[in-house]
């Protein structure tokens, strides 16, 4: 049978949408090629919120097609995710030879577009299906693993070096993610993402249980639901919460009533977080929930954007930046030791130095733990792509670097408060940096690197005394 390998760009959604979709090309038979290189079937899950990231997607498709003149007659080459949407049909046009492409929800069909690709066809294209269709894993999933063993048991995987690419299945993880939101409705200016991954639709609950469940089932520990906008879960029209579904909490929002069932039903999942969070979306209950339910970590990716009021109205982010700092207050003041990481976009059209120097004002009245910084890039058919975009590259790149400097030193802030204390970590497995020694990470989700004790495993849950900082790591020892 034929061999894939799955190339990923982009968020955690697409990063779990390519796992899914390994499962299904597993259960239709297919393997896992042991790298791309000798993979007989390759698929470029792909990304649009950033021209770069589409650029990249493309040299790797032309490669790959190419590849075909070179000893790889027959290699079947596949687009999935996000740019499909986004190019449609005219993908064909800029990658011939594609064999097919198919939008961000159509996991279900592309087993069957591999195997017509494997016989010879070519330019398949197949939109995402609307979105009442049910696109989570394969419902066998779990009992194909179970039975199958595709997964490695954590004891034999963990003998392999730290750099070396899992061989016929996923290396074990703990930690894994489940959508529970699909699409967005906000339309911030600047963003593709509602125009190729559809309007916002939550899932039902009892659905997302059963898939936390299979996750668990799997060895999974930390589990990250997942939305562009999770807050909004629940909260679109036509969403009710099930009658018998009862919150011994007394809960009454649909997300904290989610985490709640979740962390009730599923001992297992040791750690519980959601991504990615929006300003409005930090209620009272949310904060509470947070607090409370133990399986529920401190810790909330809050994308700011910008300090400026200015911007962040053009940007159509609903909030101001005392809005935002409120919402920060209150998590701080209701989840102790919380960490607040973010997303900042520089040289939105028409930022100014001033600006810009509001969004390093507000970055450090936030405190930070740590912060993604975007340069500002107009994608098609958006409304902020009718502007100008008249910040320089090189002004851009500026930006990013003073604020990826200022973040160095709050992050080192942040983290030396920790020193001395002793923090539950999850291990995760040999550190990329130095195979001898291991990562895992807390539950602010900062990564901790420690001496491995004899018998450890994915998923362990260690006590490790933190002994150094750095902006990004924390470095300790077991106790
Ligand atoms: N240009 C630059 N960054 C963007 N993001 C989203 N759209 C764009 C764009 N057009 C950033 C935002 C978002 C993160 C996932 O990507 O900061 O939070
Ligand atoms: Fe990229 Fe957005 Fe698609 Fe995620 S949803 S892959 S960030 S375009």
């Amino acid at each position: 049978m034929a061999s894939f390998s799955i190339h990923t760009y982009g968020c955690q959604m697409n990063v779990r949408d390519s796992d899914v979709l390994a499962r299904r090309l597993r259960m239709a038979g297919y393997t896992d090629a042991p790298d791309e290189e000798s993979a007989d079937v390759v698929l470029v899950n792909s990304c649009s919120v950033r021209e770069k990231a589409e650029e990249k997607a493309l040299g790797k498709l032309g490669m790959l097609c190419a590849s075909r003149r070179n000893g790889r007659p027959g290699l079947v080459v596949g687009l999935t995710g996000c740019m499909a949407n986004r190019l449609a049909e005219g993908v064909f046009a800029v990658v011939p030879g594609l064999s097919f492409s198919a939008g961000p929800r159509a996991g279900a069909g592309i087993p069957a577009l591999v195997a017509r690709a494997l016989a010879g066809e070519r330019g398949m294209w197949l939109p995402g299906p609307p979105p009442q269709a049910h696109d989570g894993p394969p419902a066998t999933s779990t009992s194909t693993t179970t039975t199958g063993r595709n997964i490695p048991e954590p004891a034999t995987a963990n003998q392999a070096p730290a750099n070396q690419a899992p061989a016929a299945a996923p290396a074990p993880h703990p930690s894994s993610f489940v959508t529970i939101l699909y699409g967005c409705n906000q339309r911030c200016s600047y963003c593709i993402v509602p125009d190729v991954r559809g309007r916002e639709e939550s899932r039902d609950p009892r659905e997302i249980l059963e898939e936390v469940r299979a996750e668990a089932a799997l060895g999974v520990r930390d589990v990250c639901l997942l939305g562009q906008s999770v807050m909004r879960y629940g909260r679109g029209g036509g969403f009710r919460w099930p009658d018998d579904i009862p919150s011994p909490g007394g809960y009454t929002e649909p997300l904290p009533r989610l985490l709640e069932l979740v962390a009730r039903e599923v001992p297992q999942v040791l750690r519980l977080r959601f991504t990615s969070g929006h300003p409005l979306g930090v209620t009272p209950e949310l904060v509470r929930a947070m607090r409370e339910i133990p399986a529920v970590c401190p810790h909330l990716h809050l994308p700011m954007q910008s300090g400026s009021d200015r911007i962040l109205r053009e940007m159509r982010r609903g909030y101001d930046s005392a809005r935002y700092l409120e919402a920060v207050r209150l998590l701080r003041e209701g989840v102790p030791d919380i960490a607040i990481t973010t997303d900042i976009i520089v040289g939105y059209p028409g930022e100014t130095e001033e600006d810009f120097e509001r969004t390093r004002e507000v970055m450090e009245r936030a405190g930070f733990d740590n912060a993604f910084v975007f340069k500002y890039s107009p994608r098609p058919g958006t409304p902020s792509a009718a502007l100008e975009d008249d910040v320089s590259d090189a002004e851009k790149r500026r930006r990013d670097q003073v604020l990826l400097a200022d973040q160095d030193a709050r992050g080192q802030r942040a983290n030396d408060r920790w020193v001395g204390r002793t923090v539950e970590v999850l291990a995760e497995g040999p550190s990329l940096r130095n195979a001898s020694r291991w990562s895992g990470r807390t539950g602010q989700n900062k990564i901790v690197v420690f001496e491995p004790p004899p018998r450890v495993a994915s998923g362990d849950l260690l006590r490790v005394r933190i002994e150094a900082a750095h902006p990004q790591t924390l470095f300790g020892v077991v106790v």
